[in-house]
């Protein structure tokens, strides 16, 4: 039955994005700057740009690679350790920035 799956996943994900810190520890932001600049900016044409992007899109996504199911080596390094609460910090965090 795969939408029960489906529905298992839904929930689960609403579940642990709930309760999000209220900022990203500094050093962690400082890590991201380095690919994804300071304002969320990226100047490498290679890298995303963050600032301004959807909130739970970017949550999704620190899930996806810290998971692996969204395979990308770097990522997947600095998402690895990461609590469901620092990913949703810097979710939050980086959507409240200004968009190019
Ligand atoms: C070594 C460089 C590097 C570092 C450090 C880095 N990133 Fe990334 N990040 C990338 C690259 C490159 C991509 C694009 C991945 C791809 O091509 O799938 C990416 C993708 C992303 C995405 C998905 C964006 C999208 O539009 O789909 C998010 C969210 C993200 N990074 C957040 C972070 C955060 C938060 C940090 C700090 C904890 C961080 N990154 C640190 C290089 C980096």
């Amino acid at each position: 039955m795969a939408w029960m799956a489906v529905m298992l996943l839904a929930l689960s994900a609403a579940a642990t994005s709930a309760p999000a810190l209220a900022e990203p520890r500094r050093s962690v932001v400082d890590d991201c700057a380095a690919c994804h600049g300071e304002d969320g900016i990226a100047r490498d044409t290679e890298v995303p740009h963050l600032a301004g992007q959807n909130e739970r899109y970017l949550f999704n996504q620190m899930m996806a690679f810290r998971s692996g199911k969204r395979a990308h080596k770097e990522m997947r390094y600095m998402a690895r350790h990461m609590s469901v609460q620092e990913i949703a910090a810097l979710a939050a965090y980086y959507a409240a920035l200004p968009p190019r």
